[in-house]
């Protein structure tokens, strides 16, 4: 494979990783006196889901933020491709290739399916929106990506279950050839059989080459879908490891690493409910 770096794998033998397209390096954010994230290093891999974990405040949001455009890190550096990149808009993180599918905001209600599939890259006819060449182009991205038999392109979006809206914004950026998808809790309001469909598009743009970041809390469901898992405490990295089939008292363990440290408890010590206990705090 061109452009790789390579690492050497456990036996021994080469294991060829593909270079990040999308890298943060020593990235801080403050708010005031609140330090939301502190010397962050993460990269992401074409083809790779990374699943980003932590306790609630831990700065998983300012993260997608800040890689969406939306914030503005006051420390540290982004690259994209290996170049620095400075995202400062939302429009800018667009366009550089980042697509972010947010819990409530991707989509808009009152627009059709095909609107809403081209916001933002509206095609036009002279001054004009296009709107019969719209929904001529979003059928057949949608029979592309497998949602070819989702109502008529016509209809609203409000029309749409939670876990259609959530397929609709992953496709969306499967179909503009987009290089990272981010998603902030993408499954938090869905049933299990939506939140498997949503599941299945997540993996559909895995398998095109996105980098895709995910936001989880679900320590079950986040195992099925994460090549990796990125876990935060108090703006830190405290972990960054593949997913080997850890458990879900493990990845409640790596969370906790800071607490428990800070509590001055041994891992080792702890039992499931102790662990429960400890998350709900
Ligand atoms: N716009 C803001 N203004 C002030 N403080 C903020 C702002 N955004 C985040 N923070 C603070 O930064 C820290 C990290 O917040 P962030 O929303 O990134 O956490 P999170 O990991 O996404 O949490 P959750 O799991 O609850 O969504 C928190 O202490 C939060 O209060
Ligand atoms: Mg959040």
């Amino acid at each position: 494979m061109t452009g790789g770096s390579s690492t050497e794998g456990v036996a021994g033998a080469a294991l060829v990783q593909p270079s990040p397209w999308f890298e943060a390096r020593r990235v801080g954010k403050r708010f005031g006196s609140v330090v939301a994230l502190e010397e962050v290093d993460v990269a992401f891999r074409p083809g790779e889901i990374v699943a980003l974990i932590g306790d609630n405040g831990s700065g998983k949001s300012t993260f997608v933020k800040i890689a969406s455009g939306v914030y503005q890190p006051d420390g540290g550096t982004l690259l994209i491709e290996g170049r620095e990149a400075r995202l400062r808009s939302a429009k800018d993180a667009r366009q550089a290739g980042i697509e972010t599918v947010h819990q409530d905001l991707g989509l808009v209600d009152s627009m059709s399916i095909a609107r809403n599939f081209f916001l933002g890259a509206e095609l036009r006819r002279g001054p004009f929106l296009d709107l019969t060449r719209m929904e001529r182009e979003t059928r057949k991205m949608l029979v592309e990506i497998g949602l070819g038999n989702l109502r008529a392109v016509g209809q609203e979006v409000s029309r749409l279950s939670g876990g259609e809206r959530q397929a609709i914004s992953i496709g969306r950026a499967v179909a503009f050839q987009k290089r990272m998808l981010i998603l902030d809790e993408p499954t938090s309001a869905l049933s299990i059989k939506e939140t498997e469909t949503v599941f299945e598009f997540i993996r559909m743009a895995k398998v095109r080459g996105l980098a895709v970041l995910c936001v989880m809390h679900n320590l079950v469901q986040v195992r099925d879908i994460a090549d990796r898992f990125v876990v935060f405490w108090h703006g830190r990295k405290v972990a960054d490891v593949a997913n080997t089939g850890q458990s879900e008292k493990e990845l409640a363990e790596y969370i906790l690493e800071g607490k428990l440290s800070e509590l001055g408890i041994e891992r080792s010590s702890l039992d499931t409910g102790t662990l429960r206990a400890l998350m709900q705090e």
